[in-house]
């Protein structure tokens, strides 16, 4: 049975309360069984009005697309039309779905032509925050603005006043408000990606958030960006992460007190609205010190909701995500080069990296820059074999790596286990850091592993891990 609400159950005391409702996405319309999400061309007020509104592409003409909302082991079944005038398809980031429903044009199914239509049906086995977007072209779709969230909710949630999506885009505007058609620059490629100049949480700038002093809300933040790396700090208030990338990770205050989320990936916290009658919380971006910026702004009211903040427990019940076996784990070493750091082609020595660049291929995985789906896979797994792979980023540039298909531990950073050994879809490296993940390949197929900078992934950041049964 698909259950989906609009607003969040508990959505209902502030909702229409809060400042310009800037709190709330828009939400597909539980007319029947059937979902629909169509991808069109429409338009957003991205620019604080009376600047003009942006022409755009999203789904079901909503910016960001529909939040859809199911319980933990429903089954989605949705059609998607397309409606633009270019191919498109659906990927379902961070879903562990069969291979047929990933959502890669020309690897799990072929792109759904203009004025066609795709299939999409599978089950939620795990709870968490997850989203959807376009995977093809995907610089350009994501980027004019085809994304959206999907969350499935746990059986019994975590005990809070506000459940809410914070989904972060930014978007590259010419001085009338269009966007920049600038997709393919190879500046971009070779550096951080297509940065753009003004960030929209729930497609608004920098909204003001109605909260009632001692709320609890449970902030699902995605980021949809394509490029922006964000470091939110929250002020005063104090953010605690529950789970990272959907997944449910001890409860912990954020390292260096701010929520660090690269292109992809998704941090869920609970945050309580200890600012006091009628103050205003901001929260800021200081991913670059020099240029931070106010993505939104919690109002505190007048009337405190209770005396003091709640002490209900933050622990999420975990996911039935198959444990990886380290002690019986296939290891491999994966090289990430390329990108300019200065005037120089990072470890772009070797003659065949040289001709690869010459084809606008800047990036490469162990010395080769993806071409197409018809490469040789980079990893063949068996199925149910546990693999290990220790990733280390030779290039001056951030990249959050992202596996489909699969959920995968964070074993260790430069040598060093990690704390919480968190469950991730997507992990983000800092410039030369090591990483290593560990997963159990259970689920058969052709899976993508690739950096979500969209413009590093076009230029070549991409390989293929197969999972297949042994023959
Ligand atoms: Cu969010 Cu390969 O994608
Ligand atoms: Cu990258």
């Amino acid at each position: 049975m698909t259950h989906f609400t609009g607003l969040s159950r508990r959505g209902f005391l502030f909702g229409a309360a809060a400042l310009g409702g800037a709190a709330f996405l828009p939400t597909a319309a539980a007319a029947g069984p059937q979902l629909e999400l169509t991808a069109m061309r429409t338009q957003a007020q991205l620019l604080a009005q009376p600047r003009p509104a942006t022409p755009v592409w999203g789904y079901g003409g909503d910016l960001p697309g529909p939040e859809l909302r199911f319980r933990q082991a429903d089954r989605l079944s949705l059609h998607a039309r397309n409606d633009l005038d270019t191919p498109t398809s659906i990927h379902w980031h961070g879903l562990r779905v069969p291979s047929a429903m990933d959502g890669v044009a020309h690897l799990t199914q072929p792109p759904i032509p203009p004025g066609g239509d795709f299939h999409y049906e599978f089950d939620l086995p795990d709870a968490g925050t997850y989203w959807y977007h376009p995977h093809m072209g995907g610089a350009e779709q994501l980027g004019r603005g085809l994304a959206g969230a999907l969350v499935v909710e746990e059986e019994v949630p975590i005990r809070v006043d506000r459940d809410l999506v914070w989904m972060l885009q930014d978007w590259r505007l010419e001085p009338d408000g269009a966007i920049a058609s600038d997709f393919d620059g190879m500046h971009d490629a070779m550096h951080g990606g297509r940065i753009g100049n003004h960030v929209t949480l729930n497609g608004r700038p920098g909204p003001r958030i109605a909260v009632a002093p001692n709320e609890r809300l449970r902030l699902r933040i995605v980021n949809a960006a394509t490029a922006r790396i964000f470091a939110l700090d929250f002020g005063a208030l104090a953010p605690v992460v529950v789970a990272l990338d959907g997944q449910p990770v001890a409860p912990h205050a954020p390292e260096d007190g701010v929520v660090l989320i690269g292109p992809g990936m998704r941090a869920d916290i609970v945050l309580d609205a200890s600012g006091g009658a009628g103050t205003e919380a901001p929260v800021r971006d200081l991913f670059r010190p020099d240029g931070a910026y106010e993505v939104a702004t919690l109002v505190h009211g007048h009337t405190p909701l209770r005396a003091r903040a709640p002490d209900w427990d933050m622990a999420l019940p975990p996911n039935p995500l198959p444990e990886p076996d380290l002690a019986a784990a296939t290891r491999h070493e994966v090289v990430f080069h390329g990108g300019m750091m200065g005037q120089m082609m990072m470890g772009a020595d070797a003659p065949a990296m040289i001709d690869q660049m010459r084809q606008g291929r800047m990036w490469f995985i162990n010395g080769r820059a993806a071409q197409g789906h018809d490469d040789p896979p980079l990893i063949v797994a068996e199925r149910g074999s546990t693999q290990l792979i220790a990733m280390e980023n030779r290039t001056g540039w951030w990249h959050p790596i992202h596996l489909h298909g699969h959920v995968f531990r964070i074993v260790s950073r430069d040598g060093r286990p990690t704390v919480h050994r968190e469950w991730r879809d997507t992990v983000l490296m800092a410039p030369k850091e090591r990483v290593e993940i560990a997963f159990r390949a259970d689920n058969p197929g052709d899976w993508m592993l690739h950096c979500h900078v969209l413009a590093h992934q076009a230029a070549g950041m991409a390989a293929l891990i197969r999972v297949a049964d042994a023959t």
